[in-house]
């Protein structure tokens, strides 16, 4: 459930919007951040530790789970205590630590990959006013620098009161907001009104969508960095020319695809604009309906940057481009980017992407860059799912997009041929693409599968009547083969 970063996301960013694909970002989401900025916020660096003997705390930690989305950890003693040690007031294990400025009892479990959180909500109960000296060993036994820690706290009838604020010297470093006090009746709309007042700076959680909001024929949006929306799947036309790739722009539209990707390179720029014109002009679609990407290539486009740049907007000709990507890597790459950065200022293009990047190549290219990259357009299919590259890059608030998601390049066959996607696909009744789009989707990848076909264009968008289980999402990760078809 990511209720509640749903509920704050609109507030900062339009949450995977049912608006048209393309409208305007508001202020709070349109910066785009620059190489220097924290990784975005997502439920997948929220973590919930609490400690809680008797399941008051533990009722609120999952309160707060389930409206963020975030990590559920339970901080364990390495010996429980048991109804004895927690009668309080009988001079007890339990009051006698909290008496003792030393106790620090040990904890018999951790927090794996504490450094992938950057929320952390910190759970206990009140005893003898104070937090349990269990908190204290939680808080000694990492580095929480540069996080947000937010204390709770359940009691009898106490109040927080100091309890939050002993704690700040154990995490010097570490962001502290103010803590609250929950009974354990506390509603989960009480909750989720004290993490809307907690105003976190959440950024946009690009790692699931909103699928069930999505029509055959209507595919629902994902919000950028930039703070356009951007529908989760589209038409790839790379090989497709003159009129065979104007009609595949036509049967898209038509078929209420909403997201065109062409490239500089792929010599249809032309074309494509002719059929996103003529597709206007007949009313079918409107411009701010529509997002297109294109691309600049390595070598002498990026050598030139700025006539490339205006060579694609021209050779579209649509007004203005949605978002333009690097086609690969290439010495000119950061200097071709900040020519986009301008001609993005300019409002001549709305988003800024890269194409073909990986882990190693991304984090000293986005600290010489003011725009973050709002996508990246990859080489992902079942045989090669980038497991690690996916979650990397949702961690710094990249939308993912898979080119050639059926494999392509002569793989389509093998890949549709798939005894595992067949099965799963004779099971839901659909086509072997339409489960491998599924798949893309549900695991939080955006994909633009290429056709000219208008029956398979209209398959392609024709994914939200039906949903993949865990096990047959977890089927198809088992099928990752970490091989690359292509080199890029
Ligand atoms: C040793 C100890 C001391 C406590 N001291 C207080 C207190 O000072 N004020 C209060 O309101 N409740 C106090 N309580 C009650 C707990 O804070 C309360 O029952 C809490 O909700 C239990 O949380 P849990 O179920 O997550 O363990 C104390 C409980 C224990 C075991």
């Amino acid at each position: 459930m990511k209720k509640y970063l749903a509920i704050l996301l609109s507030l900062f960013l339009m949450l995977f919007g049912l608006t048209a694909c393309a409208e305007d970002p508001d202020s709070s989401g349109s910066s785009g951040g620059n190489g220097t900025d924290p990784p975005a916020v997502t439920a997948d660096n929220v973590l919930i530790a609490y400690f809680s003997c008797t399941g008051t705390t533990e009722g609120i930690a999952e309160l707060i789970a389930e409206e963020t989305g975030g990590t559920l950890h339970e901080i364990l003693p390495e010996v429980p205590y048991t109804e004895e040690d927690l009668d309080y007031y009988s001079g007890g294990r339990a009051d006698q630590e909290q008496a003792d400025p030393t106790a620090r009892p040990a904890i018999a479990n951790s927090v794996e990959d504490m450094e992938g959180y950057d929320v952390i909500f910190l759970g206990y109960p009140i005893w003898h006013g104070q937090a349990p000296k269990i908190i204290y060993t939680f808080l000694e036994s990492y580095d929480f620098s540069g996080k947000t820690l937010i204390p709770f706290c359940t009691s009898h009838s106490s109040s927080i009161g100091t309890s939050d604020d002993n704690l700040h010297p154990l995490a010097e470093n570490a962001e502290w907001r103010e803590g609250r006090r929950f009974a354990g009746t506390e509603s989960a709309e009480t909750i989720a009104q004290w993490l809307e007042e907690l105003d976190l700076t959440m950024k946009n959680d690009v790692s699931t969508f909103d699928l069930a909001s999505g029509e055959n024929g209507r595919a629902p949006t994902v919000t950028l960095n930039s703070g356009y929306e951007m529908p989760v799947l589209g038409l790839g036309t790379y090989s497709l020319h003159g009129d065979t790739v104007k009609n595949s722009v036509r049967a898209a539209i038509e078929s209420g695809v909403r997201l065109i990707d062409t490239a500089s390179a792929y010599g249809n720029e032309t074309e494509i604009g002719e059929a996103i014109r003529e597709a206007i002009e007949d009313g079918i679609v409107e411009r701010e309906e529509l997002f297109v990407i294109t691309k600049i290539y390595p070598g002498s486009e990026m050598a030139n940057p700025e006539a490339a740049i205006q060579g694609c907007l021209d050779r579209l000709n649509i007004g203005y481009v949605d978002m333009m990507l690097l086609h690969h890597p290439d010495r000119n790459d950061v200097k071709t980017y900040k020519a986009m950065e301008t001609f993005a200022e300019n409002g001549q293009i709305r988003s800024l992407g890269l194409s073909n990047w990986y882990i190693e190549e991304i984090d000293n290219f986005i600290a010489e860059v003011d725009i973050m990259p709002a996508l990246i357009q990859n080489e992902i299919h079942i045989y090669y799912q980038e497991q690690d590259v996916v979650p990397y890059m949702h961690n710094l608030g990249i939308v993912m997009q898979a080119w050639y998601p059926f494999g392509g390049r002569g793989h389509t066959g093998e890949i549709l041929n798939d005894p595992t996607i067949l099965e799963i696909a004779e099971a839901h009744d659909r086509t072997a693409a339409q489960v491998i789009l599924r798949w893309h989707l549900q695991r939080g990848v955006v994909a633009i599968p290429g056709s000219s076909d208008p029956d398979h264009i209209l398959e392609n968008i024709s994914v939200f009547d039906f949903s993949l289980s865990g096990e047959e999402m977890q089927a198809i990760a088992a099928l990752d083969r970490g091989t690359k078809f292509d080199w890029y």
